[in-house]
């Protein structure tokens, strides 16, 4: 019939318009400017562990932790904690659904572990030793196994005397790709920001100096470094967009980013891409945060920007006696500049955890007032030793009210799970974006919404400052049915 035949007539040349548009578009997607030259990061780029696995899903990592030296500054080496030697360990690089498996072997005087901060696996390969595994002691191996169930920057590090470990130089950078998230700056490197102290002998400093005031103000190292390095360069040309995708692996210090007072254009935080992207002249990121921006240096060619570390008010000791750092230099190549290079649109629809039903969950963190010389920090009452599980249903949303009664502040870490932090009505606050890792400013309090979705088992919830962590600022949070995990810790012993 003629009605039929014009009708189908209509609908090829439909059809082929769909198929062109999702052809050419990811194509043109995968296909962004690349504007710095080759070896713009090469003063920074991180090595990456070898996938020794020829299926195109599945990474399959080796990752050794020993002692081994490290140079991090010309002349300035330290016999350091690494991960396949290096500090910062190798970036492990995935896509997002991979899986992945790490061989990890034990080569330190100690045990240890590694818990992969940020990723909802399952709790067997969470890391935490008493609760989800043994630890792994010195020379013995454990495999991690699991999927990286969504794309983002993550972290991995020891969930043993983390304050030592970490502080030593044990930590890397997991990341999990989408290919397709759109974002479309080819000039991408990923940072790992922290520090490490050690004396001109390269003999690390201890990881219970100052004692419990130590503990309190939380440790810094001397060097600050940029990927493990003080100090290095990187190229941009004037104008053209890069994507640096930071985490903050530092035990204790704040980062408190300045590019010459240039902007981040901040896309997306610890669970991935935000809502919206949001502009921001200064970028906090406290320790084990992950911030995904795009820069887009701007000045005369040739010259040279630096990014520093501004002074951060985080407690008393932070400010006090101390300097603006200047951590890297961004320096713009002769070529002039690109002008009115495009910011990705980018807009990702995010659903809060349901707040009709939510559980309220009250948590205030104190510091009371040293005995005998010791310090220790404590939610609701209680130290980490003494601490009895909060409890939650699987599928239970909560609505967590987090009071920070202390003149320090917290980087509150919940393991396993993403949540988003919301105001004291329970509304997201903006741009919505997941987070596995928030600060709570010093006399403040923060609320978020979590939904234990899945997974049971004993999760942790703890400050990322370590020192505050091993001082006592860690809990756990049992989801699920059967009885929680008891975690021996041992009660640190006082100076
Ligand atoms: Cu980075 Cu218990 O975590
Ligand atoms: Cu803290």
């Amino acid at each position: 019939m003629p009605v039929l035949r014009s009708s189908s007539l209509v609908r090829l040349p439909l059809v082929a318009a769909a198929l062109l548009v999702t052809w050419i578009a990811p194509a043109a997607a995968q296909t962004p400017m690349r504007y710095a030259p080759a070896d713009w990061d090469a003063g920074v780029r991180l090595a990456e562990a070898p996938d020794r696995n020829p299926d195109p899903h599945i990474v399959e990592v080796d990752i050794t932790a020993k002692v081994a030296e490290v140079e991090v500054a010309p002349g300035k080496k330290a016999r350091a904690w690494t991960y396949n030697g290096g500090v910062p360990g190798p970036l492990i690089r995935t896509k997002v659904g991979d899986r992945l498996i790490v061989h990890f072997t034990n080569e330190l005087d100690a045990p240890t572990t590694i818990h992969w901060h940020g990723v909802r696996l399952n709790i067997e390969m969470d890391g935490v030793p008493g609760i989800s595994q043994p630890e792994v002691k010195k020379g013995e191996t454990f495999v991690y196994d699991f999927v990286v169930p969504d794309a983002s920057l993550y972290w991995y590090h020891p969930h043993v005397m983390s304050n030592a470990q970490v502080g030593y130089g044990l930590y890397g950078a997991l990341l999990v790709e989408d290919p397709a998230d759109g974002v479309g700056v080819a000039d991408t490197t990923t940072f790992v920001l922290s520090d490490i102290g050690f004396d001109s002998k390269g003999t690390l400093e201890d990881a219970e100096s100052g004692g419990s005031a130590g503990m309190v103000f939380g440790r810094e190292g001397a060097y600050v470094l940029v990927n493990g390095r003080t100090h290095p360069t990187i190229k941009a040309r004037a104008g053209a967009p890069q994507r640096w995708r930071i985490v903050n692996a530092a035990k204790s210090r704040f980062f408190y980013l300045d590019l010459d007072g240039q902007q981040f254009t901040v896309i997306g935080q610890d669970g991935g891409l935000q809502e919206k992207p949001e502009s921001k002249s200064i970028l906090l990121i406290t320790p084990g945060e992950r911030y995904d921006v795009i820069v887009r240096p701007t000045g005369k060619p040739g010259t040279e920007l630096t990014l520093r570390a501004m002074l951060y008010n985080r407690g008393y000791g932070s400010v006090e006696y101390r300097s603006v750092e200047d951590i890297m230099t961004v320096a713009l190549t002769t070529e002039p500049p690109v002008k009115d290079a495009p910011l990705p649109a980018l807009a990702r629809t995010l659903a809060p955890p349901p707040l009709e039903g939510a559980t309220p969950v009250s948590m205030v963190l104190t510091l009371p007032p040293q005995e005998a010389g010791h310090s220790e920090f404590r939610i609701n009452g209680v130290p980490y030793w003494k601490a009895k599980p909060f409890q939650a249903k699987l599928g239970e949303t909560q609505f967590w009210t987090v009071k920070n009664d202390t003149d320090w502040d917290h980087p509150y870490h919940l393991h396993g799970y993403f949540f988003m932090v919301v105001d004291e009505k329970g509304v997201p606050l903006a741009p919505r974006v997941w987070k596995d890792t928030v600060n709570i400013p010093m006399r403040t309090t923060t609320r978020l919404l979590v939904t234990f979705a899945d997974r049971p088992g004993t999760w942790m919830i703890h400050c990322h400052i370590l020192d505050h962590a091993e001082g006592g600022l860690m809990g756990t949070v049992h989801v699920g049915p059967g009885e929680p995990t008891e975690h021996a810790h041992p009660v640190p012993k006082k100076p």
